[in-house]
């Protein structure tokens, strides 16, 4: 092979040059394999910057990247995702991160205190990337408005916030806020409207104080380093070849260079934004040995109109500059724009602004996507590319149907480079409409994409020209020719309509195998886009002839800012001591948060000798491990070890949080494809894995293969001991004695976590000790099975946590996982031993949210009154116990939701799969099972006809009232929530004016629905309701406090602080938490279940007291003193200044034989209104309101809390309507990342958004009469399902489907779209063939 060397310039640079934080870095010898992520967080230290996903799909590891350009004379600043950007792409140019804008000890930059203040973080994850979003957006634009900032979040995802407070804080930099704050006194009017902070209460009823802000002012902004614009051309044009093992970067001056290397070596591959090679070397794990960059080729980086009226894209040209370039064009021109105005709507909903920043249309094109969403209107308005080659010379070459060849696969050589793409003008009575429809509106790949041309007769309106373009109906985009060719000379009518979707209907072929599944859905999608775009023609012909339908899609989504407002009490008593109970005070580790300061396990510093681990998993769901051969990988000098079974005795092999039902390393057999076989240590990270994919498994597979709820109920594959039964009264008698019995059932999926910090451990043996700091929200249950696994003593095992970035019951269990051949590494090895999950790993195999059958069988009285009900509940539980029994228990004792039912049996049964072991998840078990009892109401009313309302409100528990478990409901406030949530949405007049919309609107329907929720607060069982705290007074009156749960977000610590600083009567800012250790707070339970405020909460007073008590002699003694002086003084008399707190909590009286006794300790109630509006021909929807009302006593801090009610919504909401877990029917997990598994967006929030505190409800039992508020709140987000379902039963009236009809959780686009049955439904369905295995099943 020839030596590319050869063939180079003898004036190129080898050095990598460019700026971090105003500082400038030299990188003498840059690895093209290195992302910009890696090296600012492992070569630089910057760990500010996160890895959420390692594909673009998060926005944790944003940054800004400035360059100057030179014609231009100015600096250009782009947000961009490090972990896609390639470190090589980066030379003369200046990288800023978060610790680079301001910091805690400095100066915070005002992105960073506002999102802090106005609690837009919690667990602080997703932080850095969303403050270097809106930094970026700030640094481009003097002035913004709401959509700008909106467009900006795009990339980021948050799993915590439900996003409505970051939005709050950020929108005090629009205009018209700054404008306000900076003409103090003036009386102008304020364009906020309503917004307008003038108008709002006092600022200490307000959840943040905005007018304390630092005022924003871009000119204190750092300068861009003079040396990159002095030395301008020699960092931007100067040929670059950057050398690496596996791969080498070269940058060519010229287009001659850049041919002549392609010529020379075919398998050089092009590379400009990275986005899509970045991602087939991550997890395709393509090596590519040549990448050549086109960004210092003048003709590859312009934009231009030619004179033959087409706009020419340079190939090199990224998104958003194409973007900006045709929105300056389409307003300069009014004339030929049509398409270009489909584009720049394409683009709008095209990934997020990182990607769009560095993503090329020609890396779009040359990708080949079937599912593009550019490609289609690209063969829809024919646009030519320029191909040259140094053999051929320059060519056109036309984008048809016959340029897509087959599966990302083009009609380019691999010795040819594109240059540039014409996209045309388009004429007067042409028509061009583009349409995407994909799980989430917001950077999302689509489902189907299509794009439609027609051109009419000026006179006639008869078609003369068409083309019908759709992405995501085979393996290529595609013309669909034949339906094209039969509209020409067709009117534009009604006719038309049945002539396309007959053609279509025949032409497009899918059947239920196709890749990417849903195939009746994205027939139909075909179908109602195409009307969609005929009633548009058809507007544009007739002068809006036919209403209500929006000429683009069914509804503008994004054009409204959203609204909020916030109802809670602050107590008179607080308002001015340093007694904070009851006061928003900020998370405290917020601004750490903003500033990138805070640290979470995989940024601890690498160590001397550190190792990296990488665990080994089964490619087989259920098989026999017929050998296991590691030789291969342990060729490679930097791989040190391989530890599998045979490096543990056998019954030291074994782990699990209630049964040791797994194996730390599968032996013989693999029950699920998450089965760890072994782990692999390696020098480097990248060593690890690439040898894991080295070690040799081989297998013999073992049947039955069971994925599904119905397989395992086909197979009787139980858990033994299973069902779980409860029951109370008399069951046949009820169901005797009814007038009505009515049965059904209700299906829910799985439900990833998707936790921002992925799954880490890091281990450290020092002499015969052993540190291991994860990321887990039981460290002591770590340390316990570490030490097992490793024959030693607990007291030499200590487990650390100081943060973890959002648990949500994903991490209570499931990091064992991990953290176990992470301790046996680090124990047997002496080394430090670190290990991250992947984002892909990740998925699939820490478990989800278990998928739920539910069967159910009501009996009710012609009032509606139910009688008894029967549930019979099946959760796959995967392939171990994990904590499956108590979740199942939970469901079971919240299937009455918030009715009484006096006879009620329910049979809990855990299927057992070769699934990854499903796990906890906020809610546990209840936000399935209480979906239960809802649809048992919905479907009494449905039989009687009467309103849903009314069955709920005479179900209702009242005071005193026995639950089926026979637990008396004591101060319970379910009425009084339902009461004022009808009366703060004004649910009577809204319902009135959603039936007024829905008689209006035939494909555009609007729902309106409440449900209540009842949340028992306790683990119950009595081993779990204790909790531990040490609180240390320094000589210097500072404080210190432990506490036995972590961190995760859900502002435990802050609340503990506040707790400490009440009880100790000091002021919050002399306390400190830093981190939960086994060796302060021993033997501690999981922090779960809600409980540990109340527990933890009861600890730190009780700590709290018994140094007061010590210190009371001292304050009696000098009473003027203040704290420092009488801790000074005990110090003095030789007082110990520590102290250990405990609580447990009062015994469980709940007898499981008998169902007698209390079980819960309380219960926490709420109730929701969401109102929603559907698009009856995609399915597609927006929730236009909720309302919240929820009972949390006096709440210990209304901003943390109103935060989770928030965030519990949001992540609710994502599980009942758009996260939708997809397993291959061989039980595969398929949805591996933000890329396929979609979790709510910004602009998914509900566009007005009110949640208030029930006030005057101060709860006896738990701690300063609070109550507990992670986990209840979620279920309220299944008002939007029930809104959803009104919607849909109201389009399906108009088609005239009037019976009931099931849905399944979650409600995605494509089972609303099904839902509305309609014409082209009917059309579709019986088009689509079986066609052998289906592509995806639900689990
Ligand atoms: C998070 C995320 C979201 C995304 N969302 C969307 C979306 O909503 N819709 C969508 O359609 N796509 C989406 N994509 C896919 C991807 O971003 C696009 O395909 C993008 O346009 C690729 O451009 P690029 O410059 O990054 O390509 P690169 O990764 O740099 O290159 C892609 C391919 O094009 C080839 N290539 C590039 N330039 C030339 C040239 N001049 N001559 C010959 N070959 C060339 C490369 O060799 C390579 O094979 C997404 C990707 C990510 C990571
Ligand atoms: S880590 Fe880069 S986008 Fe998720
Ligand atoms: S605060 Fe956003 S992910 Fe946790």
């Amino acid at each position: 092979m020839e030596n590319l060397e050869d063939f180079l310039p003898q004036n190129r640079e080898t050095s990598l040059v460019f700026f971090v934080n105003g500082k400038k870095v030299i990188e003498p010898s840059p690895n093209p394999e290195w992302t910009l992520l890696w090296y600012l967080r492992r070569k630089l230290q910057l760990t500010g910057t996160k890895y959420g996903c390692g594909e673009g799909g998060c926005g944790a590891c944003t940054v800004m990247i400035s360059q100057y350009l030179q014609p231009e004379k100015r600096v250009k600043h782009i947000a961009v995702n490090a972990c896609l950007m390639p470190l090589c792409a980066i030379h003369g140019f200046a990288v800023t991160t978060v610790e680079g804008i301001g910091n805690t000890q400095d100066r915070l930059h005002p992105v960073q205190e506002r999102i802090a203040k106005a609690h837009g973080s919690q667990c602080g994850f997703c932080t850095p990337g969303i403050v270097m979003s809106m930094y970026a957006l700030l640094r481009n634009k003097s002035k913004i408005d709401y959509d700008d900032i909106e467009t900006a979040l795009q990339g980021n995802l948050c799993r915590c916030t439900g996003y409505r407070p970051i939005v709050e804080g950020f929108k005090t930099f629009m205009e018209a806020w700054e404008g306000v704050n900076n003409v103090k006194g003036q009386n102008k009017p304020c364009s906020l409207g309503n917004d307008c902070c003038r108008l709002k209460k006092d600022d200490d009823e307000e959840l943040f104080t905005k007018s304390k802000f630092l005022p924003y002012s871009p000119t204190q902004e750092p300068i861009f380093p003079p040396e990159l614009v002095l030395e301008h051309d020699r960092y931007a044009k100067s040929f670059l070849i950057f050398r690496g093992e596996n791969v080498t970067w070269v940058r060519p001056q010229t287009l001659e260079e850049l041919l002549f290397i392609k010529s020379k070596f075919p398998e050089t591959k092009i590379v400009v934004g990275n986005t899509e090679i970045g991602v087939e070397v991550k997890f395709k794990k393509k090596i590519y040995p040549i990448l050549l960059s086109p960004s210092a080729i003048e003709e590859m980086n312009k934009i231009s109109v030619t004179d033959k009226k087409i706009v020419k894209v340079g190939a090199a040209v990224t998104l958003t500059e194409l973007q900006d370039f045709l929105k300056d064009y389409i307003q300069e021109n009014s004339a030929g724009t049509k398409t270009f105005k489909a584009i720049v709507d394409m683009l709008h909903w095209f990934a997020g602004s990182q990607v769009r920043n560095v993503a090329s249309l020609v890396g779009n094109i040359m990708t080949a996507s079937p599912i593009s969403d550019l490609n289609p209107i690209l063969m829809a308005c024919s646009s030519l590319l320029t191909i040259s080659s140094l053999d051929k010379g320059t060519q056109k070459v036309i984008i048809d149907q016959s340029f897509f060849t087959s599966y990302r696969k083009v009609k380019v050589t691999d010795n040819q480079v594109v240059l540039a793409v014409d996209i045309p003008l388009t004429e007067e009575t042409q028509y061009f409409k583009a349409y995407k429809q994909a799980r989430r509106r917001d950077d999302d790949i689509s489902i189907v994409t299509a794009a439609f041309n027609v051109k009419l007769d000026k006179h006639t309106n008869i078609v003369s020209e068409a083309k019908l373009c759709y992405g995501g109906m085979g393996p290529t985009t595609i013309c669909a020719e034949k339906s094209s060719d039969k509209i020409k000379g067709c009117y534009w009518n009604k006719d038309l309509i049945k002539i396309v979707f007959d053609s279509l209907n025949e032409e497009l072929q899918l059947d239920s195998s196709a890749p990417g599944g849903m195939a009746a859905y994205r027939k139909s999608l075909c179908l109602s886009l195409f009307f969609k775009f005929y009633i548009y023609v058809l507007n544009k012909v007739n002068n809006n002839e036919i209403k209500n339908i929006d000429d683009s899609r069914a509804y503008k989504v994004s054009s409204s800012t959203p609204k909020s407002m916030q109802c809670f009490e602050i107590k008179e008593n607080n308002k001015n001591s340093c007694d904070t109970i009851g006061k928003p005070i900020p998370h405290a580790s917020a601004l750490k948060h903003a500033t990138g300061e805070a640290i979470y396990c995989d940024d601890m510093p690498i160590l001397n000798e550190e190792l990296f681990l990488c665990l080994v998993f089964s490619t087989e769901s259920h098989a026999r491990i017929t050998s296991l051969d590691p030789s291969k990988a342990l060729l490679d000098p930097d791989v040190v070890a391989f530890f599998s079974a045979s490096d543990l005795p056998k019954e030291r092999n074994y782990f699990g949080p209630i049964f040791k039902d797994e194996e730390i390393f599968a032996k013989e057999i693999v029950t699920s494809r998450a089965h760890v076989i072994g782990a692999i240590v390696a020098k480097t990270e990248s060593a690890a894995r690439k040898a894991k994919d080295l070690v040799n498994v081989t297998y013999e597979k073992l049947q039955p293969v069971i994925v599904t709820i119905e397989d395992a109920i086909n197979h009787g594959s139980f858990y033994s001991g299973y069902p779980h039964k409860l029951e109370k009264g008399n069951i046949e008698e009820a169901f005797k004695g009814s007038n009505y019995i009515r049965d059904g059932y209700i299906r829910t999926g799985a439900q990833e976590h998707f936790y921002l910090e992925t799954v880490s451990a890091f281990a450290t043996r020092k002499e015969d000790e052993l540190e291991i700091i994860c990321t887990s929200q039981n460290p002591a249950e770590i340390a316990l099975l570490a030490a097992e696994a490793l024959a030693i003593p607990n007291h030499k095992v200590v487990a650390k946590v100081k943060r973890i970035g959002g648990g949500f019951g994903g991490k209570e269990s499931r990091p064992s996982l991990l953290a176990l051949p992470v301790a046996i590494a680090a124990y047997k090895l002496k080394k430090p031993v670190r290990a991250v999950f992947d984002r892909d790993e990740d998925m699939q195999v820490t478990g989800h949210r278990h998928p739920f059958l539910i069967k159910y069988k009501v009996a009710f009285d012609n009032n509606g009154k139910i009688l008894g009900a029967i549930f019979d509940i099946y959760a796959n539980a995967g392939s171990s116990m994990d904590i499956s029994c108590s979740m199942i228990e939970r469901a079971s004792f919240h299937v009455d939701n918030c009715y009484y039912i006096p006879n009620i049996r329910v049979n809990g049964y855990l299927c057992k799969t070769n699934m990854p072991s499903n796990t906890a998840f906020r809610g546990f078990g209840s936000p399935k099972a209480m979906l239960g009892a809802e649809a048992v109401i919905r479907d009494i009313a449905s039989t009687l006809g009467k309103s849903y309302e009314e069955i709920a409100t005479i179900n209702l528990y009242k005071e005193g009232d026995l639950t089926h478990f026979n637990q008396s409901l004591k101060y319970c406030t379910i009425s009084r929530c339902w009461h004022e949530c009808i009366d703060s949405s004004s649910y009577w007049q809204r319902k009135k004016m959603v039936e007024e919309y829905n008689r209006s609107n035939r494909w555009q329907k609007k729902g309106l629905a409440m449900v209540p929720t009842k949340y028992g607060i306790s683990f119950g069982v009595d081993v779990l309701m204790q909790g531990g705290a040490l609180l240390i007074i320094y000589k210097d009156g500072s404080v210190l406090l432990s506490i036995g749960g972590i961190e995760m977000g859900q502002g435990l610590f802050t609340k503990m602080i506040q707790v400490a600083s009440k009880a100790l009567n000091v002021d919050i800012s002399k306390i400190h938490i830093n981190e939960m250790a086994t060796d302060k707070v021993p033997n501690s339970v999981p922090t779960a279940a809600s409980v540990s405020s109340d527990l933890y909460g009861m600890a730190v007073i009780n700590a709290c007291n018994i140094l007061n008590e010590r210190l009371e002699p001292f304050k009696i003694q000098n009473p003027d003193g203040k704290w420092e002086d009488w801790v000074s003084a005990a110090h003095l008399n030789r007082v110990n200044l520590s102290a250990t707190g405990f609580y447990a909590a009062p015994k469980i009286e709940y007898n499981r034989e008998k169902n007698y006794g209390d079980l819960f300790e309380y219960f926490t109630y709420g109730v929701a209104c969401s109102e929603v509006i559907i698009d009856c021909l995609t399915g597609d929807h927006q929730v236009l309101r909720t309302d919240i009302v929820m009972d949390l006593g006096e709440s210990l801090n209304p901003a943390i809390d109103i935060g989770q009610i928030e965030g519990a919504f949001i992540q609710g909401y994502g599980f009942y309507t758009m996260e939708e877990m997809l397993f291959s029917p061989t039980g595969e997990v398929l949805s591996r990342g933000p890329g396929t598994y979609k979790i709510p967006g910004f602009s998914d929030i509900p566009k007005e958004f009110n949640v208030s505190l029930l006030k005057g409800a101060p709860n006896p039992r738990a701690v300063y009469s609070s109550k507990a508020v992670g986990e209840p709140p979620l279920f309220l987000a299944a008002s939007v399902f029930f809104a959803i379902k009104e919607a849909i039963k109201s389009a399906r009236k108009d088609a005239g489907f009037y019976s009931d009809f099931t849905l399944e959780v979650p409600a995605t686009c494509a089972r609303i779209r099904m839902a509305c049955e309609d014409h082209i439904t009917e059309q579709v369905k019986p088009t689509i063939n079986a066609g052998g295995q289906p592509w995806n099943v639900t689990s």
